[in-house]
């Protein structure tokens, strides 16, 4: 894998190039996401973009959201087209399911039908099919929804309080 630094995303000139990384690509293209549309859904308040940078340039980034009925879902990932393959995408992912673990025991995210090379990155890294959301973004195409999790709710939260009660005042 070549050497990044996964960051969060600040400036107007990195949410354009992820922005243009995810227009340009499938599965966007079939699912009719504009480059406007998407530039202004990485904008939204309530998203947390992180990108693998090399340097100053974006090679892959991942969008988090922590609210909503699934708290912990993230939004989208993607990488460069020439940077695919090399591990970024994976390590991306890792660095979600760390940030989402802080607050939440489950990952949720949506896989195209379409897309079953990504699905199987999924399945391989731990995520189990929810259910199929059928002509949910493009009529003809179904968003397969995924959950990798590491326990139930009730007892995340036991976890949290049990370790803010011992965390030294
Ligand atoms: C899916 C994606 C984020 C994975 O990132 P990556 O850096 O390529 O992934 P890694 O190198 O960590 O892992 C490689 C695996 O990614 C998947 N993958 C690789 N290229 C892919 C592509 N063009 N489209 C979908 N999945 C791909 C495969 O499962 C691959 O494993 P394989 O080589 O054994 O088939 C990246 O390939 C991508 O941006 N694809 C296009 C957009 C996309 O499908 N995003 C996911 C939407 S849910």
């Amino acid at each position: 894998m070549p050497d990044i630094v996964i960051r969060r995303v600040e400036s107007d000139a990195h949410i354009h190039e992820c922005a243009t990384i995810m227009a340009s690509s499938e599965p966007w293209l079939t699912l009719r996401r504009s480059y406007d549309e998407i530039r202004a859904r990485l904008n939204c308040s309530d998203r947390e973009v992180y990108a693998a940078f090399s340097g100053d340039e974006p090679l892959g980034f991942v969008v988090i959201m922590m609210a909503g009925a699934f708290v912990g879902y993230v939004h989208n990932i993607a990488v460069k087209t020439e940077a695919r393959g090399r591990g970024i995408g994976s390590a991306l992912l890792a660095f979600a399911e760390e940030r989402i673990w802080q607050e939440s025991p489950n990952v949720f995210m949506c896989v195209s039908s379409f897309n079953p090379r990504a699905r199987s990155l999924y399945e391989r890294r731990g995520y189990g099919v929810v259910g199929e959301l059928s002509d949910f973004i493009v009529r003809g195409h179904s968003e397969i929804l995924l959950r990798k999790t590491i326990g139930p709710i009730s007892e995340h939260k036991e976890d949290r309080v049990a370790s803010h009660v011992r965390a030294p005042s």
